[in-house]
């Protein structure tokens, strides 16, 4: 072998180990009742082909399930313990050697993340000004234990912007950007950390799907393009436009070369019938294009930075039955908990031909119809909740249980199924427009299949 021929060998060599790096990893949430142990679930992770991990704590069997894999592990301060690290040394010391230090190297700890969307609006804005002095006592104690490859870094999500729409318009909110935002750029960019965004497509395009058109949050536009009227950018897809946004934002405080990471994105796969758009075929769609897009080499960048490499973590690995919230919350998995794929996805950076065939998405436009609010598949057995849910919506006033009293239409006695299917219904008709919901801790789902008998008539809400 020539010199010559050895050097485009080992140049080879190099841009061929280059093409593998690109970060794609996946959310591990824990918000399950009948999720699998840490080791299958670790196995699932692999089966993915994924080279990385989140999880949103610092759970001991995961990180020692870890141990020994080549993926690569985000972990997590809880919200929580934020305010005493950031006032005690001592406090954030101990943190680092009771979560990291005891499975440090074997398991491949390489971001510290410090709380969870603490920067959001709906959170406690007394934690906005620990965040930062957190995140430095967190590095001064991985430094004082010469953990020199672990970065620290927190997940935000889009509502650290008060607008974002163009993208050249990005701009933090004002009541965090040169408090909070500012001097955590600074840290992120001393640090040569990244900033941590949870941005989902699904959520603009959700609330205004007549204006977003679907295709452009998937990463199928075809040709159609958005051009930003100020930067004269061109957009072909939704998801670069928000990235952009929050480059636009840092720019805008002086910070353009703060590396972006991807902490959160994903579609759900169901939802509730006034959800639209959530269903097998988007989720597959998107997470697909998704993973295709982040991993094109050249790395495509996003039209503000192009040809910068974006790494991402898809949000989640299982479906998570204990998510409070709309339907949405608990049909974001790549796999149920049993541990069967929702759909076939594999994070390599080979173009992945898929010959699944997935379900014709049946809710693209809004539902037009009754729904009913009944006890879930399952939760039939568990009477002592169900009892206190029923009391709960009954305890609620405007009548709502009237129909299931002693001698009424709805009344079967010992039939706690029932009467709780009539007070889910009623109470939801009765209270939706002031925020009820149909969840009752997980015991209730919405359908559309009138659960009325005899002369018992279910309430409904009409969609
Ligand atoms: C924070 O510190 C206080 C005082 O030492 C202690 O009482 C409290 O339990 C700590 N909180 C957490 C979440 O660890
Ligand atoms: C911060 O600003 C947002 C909107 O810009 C507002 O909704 C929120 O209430 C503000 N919070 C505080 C604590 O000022
Ligand atoms: C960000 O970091 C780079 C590289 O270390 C440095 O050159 C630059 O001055 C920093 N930017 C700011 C605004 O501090
Ligand atoms: C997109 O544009 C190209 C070139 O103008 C054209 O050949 C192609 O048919 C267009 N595709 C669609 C889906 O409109
Ligand atoms: C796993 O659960 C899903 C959803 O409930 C179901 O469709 C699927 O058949 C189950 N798979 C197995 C192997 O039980
Ligand atoms: C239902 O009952 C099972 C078994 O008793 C329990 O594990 C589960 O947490 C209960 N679910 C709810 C939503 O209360």
């Amino acid at each position: 072998m020539t010199l010559f021929s050895l050097l485009i060998f080992l140049s080879f060599l190099v841009f061929s180990n280059a093409k593998t790096s690109t970060t794609l990893g996946v959310n591990y949430g824990q918000l399950g009742s009948n999720l699998p142990t840490p080791p299958k679930s670790i196995h699932l992770l692999k089966s993915l082909k994924s080279n990385f991990v989140k999880i949103y704590d610092a759970n001991p069997q995961i990180l020692k399930s870890l141990s020994g894999t080549k993926l690569q592990v985000s972990i997590m301060v809880p919200n929580e313990q934020i305010l005493n690290i950031s006032s005690s040394p001592a406090v954030s010391d101990q943190w680092v050697q009771t979560n990291i230090l005891p499975y440090y190297p074997q398991t491949k700890i390489r971001y510290v993340l410090i709380g969870n969307e603490i920067l959001s609006s709906s959170q406690d804005p007394k934690l906005w000004h620990n965040l930062v002095p957190a995140m430095y006592r967190i590095q001064k104690s991985l430094i004082t234990h010469r953990l020199f490859h672990i970065k620290v870094s927190t997940p935000s999500a889009m509502d650290v912007l008060e607008s974002s729409f163009p993208p050249s318009s990005g701009k933090f909110r004002s009541n965090i950007s040169v408090s909070v935002v500012k001097p955590m750029l600074q840290f992120l960019n001393r640090t040569k950390s990244g900033f941590f965004l949870d941005v989902y497509p699904y959520f603009p395009w959700s609330m205004s799907p007549n204006d977003i058109r679907l295709d452009y949050a998937l990463f199928q536009g075809g040709n159609f393009t958005y051009t930003d009227p100020i930067s004269k950018l061109t957009y072909t897809n939704l998801l670069d436009q928000m990235l952009d946004s929050v480059i636009f934002g840092m720019r805008s405080l002086g910070f353009p070369d703060v590396k972006l990471t991807i902490a959160e994105t994903g579609w759900p796969t169901a939802g509730d019938f006034d959800q639209i758009g959530a269903n097998i075929y988007n989720a597959a769609t998107y997470n697909r294009n998704l993973v295709r897009k982040l991993s094109a080499q050249p790395p495509l960048g996003t039209p503000a930075r192009p040809g910068v490499k974006i790494p991402a973590i898809i949000f989640s690995l299982f479906n998570e039955n204990q998510k409070p919230g709309p339907g949405t919350e608990r049909n974001w998995g790549l796999f149920y908990p049993n541990g069967s794929e929702v759909y076939k996805i594999k994070f390599t950076g080979k173009v992945m031909k898929y010959h699944e065939k997935l379900p014709v998405p049946q809710n693209n436009e809004p539902y037009k119809g009754k729904v009913w609010c009944v006890v879930a598949n399952g939760m039939e057995k568990n009477s002592s909740e169900l009892k206190s849910a029923l009391s709960y919506a009954c305890g609620q006033g405007k009548g709502t249980c009237d129909a299931v009293q002693p001698g009424k239409a709805c009344y079967k006695k010992g039939n706690f199924v029932l009467q709780a299917n009539y007070a889910f219904s009623s109470y939801w008709a009765k209270f939706k427009s002031l925020g009820g919901s149909c969840y009752f801790n997980g015991l209730a789902v919405q359908t559309n299949v009138d659960p009325s008998f005899g002369s018992c008539k279910l309430p409904s809400v009409s969609l």
